[in-house]
């Protein structure tokens, strides 16, 4: 009677395991999914922060001033990254409008457009 327990108690343990890990690999494939988009690599924040040293005369931060008072510089220090990677990507294929953004998007690689979207997005 013992034993039936414990090997209940094992397989239902087993059982959970599985289950749970069957989750974290579905969320795993999600996130995938969200982030592939024609994207391969997962962007690091790290590399994104010194890539973006440009872009922070524009849009500062943490406080968001803006050098060109003329200008509305939109926020972009916690943005969503996918959102960012779309929007770097518009201006890149120029399918979104303003010059000054197209030029600054066209030199960046989509690795530099994953690093820096991860390091805004990071951004609180
Ligand atoms: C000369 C100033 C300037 C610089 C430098 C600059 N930006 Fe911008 N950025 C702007 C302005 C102005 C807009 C708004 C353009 C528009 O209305 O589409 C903008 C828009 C954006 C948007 C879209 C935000 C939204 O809410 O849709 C993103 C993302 C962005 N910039 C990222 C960057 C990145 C990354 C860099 C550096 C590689 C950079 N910017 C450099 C001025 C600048």
């Amino acid at each position: 009677m013992k034993v039936m327990f414990k090997k209940r108690v094992i397989t239902h343990g087993l059982k959970v395991c599985l289950r749970a890990g069957f989750r974290v690999g579905m969320a795993l494939g999600l996130v995938c999914i969200v982030t592939a988009g024609g994207i391969a690599f997962a962007g690091d924040a790290d590399a994104g922060r010194v890539k973006a040293e440009t872009c922070l005369g524009c849009h500062g931060i943490p406080d968001h001033v803006n050098v060109y008072p003329t200008y509305h510089v939109p926020k972009v220090a916690g943005q969503h990254e996918e959102y960012l990677i779309a929007a770097l990507n518009a201006y890149k294929n120029k399918t979104r409008p303003h010059g000054t953004m197209q030029a600054n998007a066209s030199p960046l690689s989509d690795e530099d457009i994953a690093d820096i979207a991860a390091y805004f997005a990071s951004l609180k």
